[in-house]
């Protein structure tokens, strides 16, 4: 193998000489190129070399690409995998998408669209690396009695004495930006591993944003809230799926586990010098405003707004979202359960907001079955 330095390491897998070359002839001038016939000999490749992305064939004798990537996790659970199909059924895509499947690339091949797909999965995975390297440095927190004030503060603004770094940068700034961009890719990582919450922080920023416009906030407690609503779920990448997607009820030990999400999310966080507001908001957006949430069983004003806000947005989005263990609910179903518990477990001035958001959002998007959420970019 000709080797370029600085180059990403690409392992080409499939079992017909046609295809593997005329692959390996297209990326051959920007990347190292290994290339595996069988599922065996590409295990052994990876388990000697530092590989940055896999293309895999589905369909291969022996071992089937499928299970070739269920090993690969095992002794590379970082590399990008990208399927390639020519024939792939439903079944054997949502398999590899159980496995971290980043993309697919069809047959007969495009060159266009190969080199797109393989530069985004190198980028992706540079990010990645940059995200994991940085929680693998974060410092041990467990002796961190308290990171946040308990309850007893009526508002964000009045958190004091943490680390306040992030406050001095978050209005416009390219710090603030980078914040912004940082929380999308923890949170599209935590994403991946899950493909029922695909979608679901960028889907909260936007409602919680649209409410954070409606209350006329300033863009510093705009831009706070958003990062807030990329993060508030960031602890459940501690926290096994088992537990998360379980089907049926859960015991109180498994509800406990999950209860300390927000916790972890904050154990996380801590090191990276946020605004204590960002903390509060992901630490309290279980609390209930009737003061029967978690963890610190808040109420009403004491909930910081930002917490409040994302609990509607992160409630609505859950609702509309499939999840293993139930079925969406519609538009007008989740419209109906947040009127249910608006003043027990929502703010009842927000939920009249959103609700008037959605209303005019039915009316934009003519949603009326079921949410529908246009395309954004912030
Ligand atoms: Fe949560």
């Amino acid at each position: 193998m000709e080797t370029k330095t600085n180059s990403a390491n690409i392992l080409i897998v499939d079992d017909e000489i046609g295809p593997r070359e005329s692959l390996r002839m297209i990326l051959k001038p920007h990347y190292n190129i290994f290339t595996a016939e069988n599922g065996n000999s590409a295990i052994q490749l990876l388990q000697q070399n530092e590989v940055d992305v896999v293309t895999l064939d589905l369909k291969m004798p022996g071992m089937s690409g499928i299970d070739t990537l269920k090993e690969i996790r095992l002794i590379a659970p970082d590399v990008m995998a990208i399927i390639i199909t020519g024939y792939g059924t439903l079944k054997s895509a949502i398999e590899a998408i159980r496995y971290g499947v980043f993309d697919y690339i069809a047959k007969p091949f495009n060159v266009p669209e190969i080199m797109s797909i393989i530069d985004k999965s190198i980028q992706r995975r540079k990010l990645n690396l940059k995200v994991k390297e940085m929680l693998d440095q974060r410092p041990d927190v467990s002796s961190i009695e308290n990171p946040l004030p308990d309850s007893g503060f009526s508002s964000p603004s009045e958190t004091k004495g943490f680390i306040d770094l992030g406050t001095a940068a978050l209005s416009s700034s390219p710090e603030n930006q980078n914040c912004l961009e940082f929380s999308k890719v923890l949170a599209f990582t935590l994403e991946e591993k899950d493909p029922y919450t695909s979608g679901h922080s960028e889907r909260v920023c936007y409602y919680s944003d649209i409410m954070s416009k409606r209350l006329s906030l300033n863009p510093k407690d705009r831009n706070e809230i958003r990062i807030s609503s990329y993060l508030h779920d960031i602890g459940k990448i501690g926290i096994s799926n088992r537990f998360i997607n379980k089907k049926g009820t859960l015991s109180s030990t498994e509800w406990a586990i999950i209860k300390q999400h927000t916790r972890k999310s904050i154990e996380l966080l801590v090191p990276l010098n946020l605004s204590p507001n960002i903390l509060s908001y992901i630490q309290h957006h279980h609390e209930r405003f009737d003061g029967t949430g978690y963890p610190d069983g808040l109420s009403a004003d004491q909930i910081p707004l930002g917490a409040r806000i994302i609990a509607i947005a992160d409630a609505y989005d859950s609702m509309t979202s499939d999840r293993p263990y139930r079925k969406p609910l519609s538009n007008g179903e989740a419209k109906n359960e947040l009127m249910k518990y608006s003043g027990k477990q929502f703010d009842p001035q927000l939920v009249t907001i959103f609700l008037d958001i959605l209303k005019e959002m039915e009316e934009v998007f003519m949603v009326r079955d079921h949410a529908r959420v246009p395309s954004i970019s912030y």
